[in-house]
């Protein structure tokens, strides 16, 4: 068994990540020799800052990327995947092509919503995603602004079959007092399903690394290696 990071932004040059391949291997090689393994690399898409990345330019940049990492000796291997942006847009989408799931090849896709509320149309946006037969994981819903206004809104968004996925960041210190006591809360209620990195670049190491400390402090490595090994390696297929 190996730890597996589910949310991260180390494809270079395609979002606010990493932007070289040496901002990459630097981040990948701090996981690695914390035991991570294998790797989700999951850029922006369906986000108009970030352009529009089909899955084929995600995967294609992963196989350079390797090359990089075979160069330099790091044993870690890469899985193409995506953070889709909810937006009014997925509803006039033909069909789930562009959609970025896990792997490319599991039902599971990660999402993320930007808007401060939860406006009327994201509901819309997951019953169309699961009726397409996808498993719809919300990114590190303790960064949102709803969930930091009303904390138990994760209620409802759990009646609505989302799974979650928290981030290291915020345990670690990165997102403020308020992000971290959210984070740790939902971490200790055991609302989520797998934790990731959502590290960007280099700077973010020290915050990421810190909260996968944290978490095993909170709550035991048992229970990190869950949301961390068992829970992730069910979407690495
Ligand atoms: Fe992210």
């Amino acid at each position: 068994m190996t730890r597996i990071d589910v949310h991260n932004h180390f494809l270079p040059g395609v979002d606010d990540g990493c932007k070289t391949p040496l901002e990459s291997i630097t981040c990948l090689r701090a996981f690695w020799h914390r035991g991570y393994t294998k790797f989700f690399v999951t850029p922006h898409t369906g986000a108009m800052e970030f352009g529009d990345l089909a899955p084929a330019e995600v995967t294609a940049g992963l196989e350079r990327l390797q090359k990089f990492l075979v160069a330099d000796g790091i044993e870690v291997q890469l899985r193409p995947g995506g953070e889709l942006r909810l937006s009014p847009r997925i509803l006039s989408l033909p069909d789930t092509s562009r959609i970025p799931t896990f792997g490319l090849n599991t039902p599971y896709v990660l999402v993320d919503l930007w808007e401060p509320d939860w406006p009327w149309w994201a509901d819309e946006c997951i019953d169309w995603l699961q009726a397409r037969g996808l498993t719809v994981i919300l990114a590190h819903p303790e960064r949102m602004d709803c969930l930091r206004l009303n904390p138990d809104f994760i209620d409802d968004l759990a009646d609505r079959d989302l799974l979650f996925q928290g981030n290291l960041g915020p345990l670690g210190g990165s997102e403020g007092e308020d992000g971290r006591g959210l984070a740790e809360r939902y971490l200790l209620e055991h609302r989520y399903f797998m934790l990731g990195s959502d590290c960007h670049r280099p700077d973010h190491l020290p915050s990421r690394l810190g909260g996968l400390r944290r978490a095993v402090d909170l709550v035991g490595q048992d229970k990190v290696d869950e949301l961390t090994m068992i829970n992730p390696g069910k979407l690495w297929v």
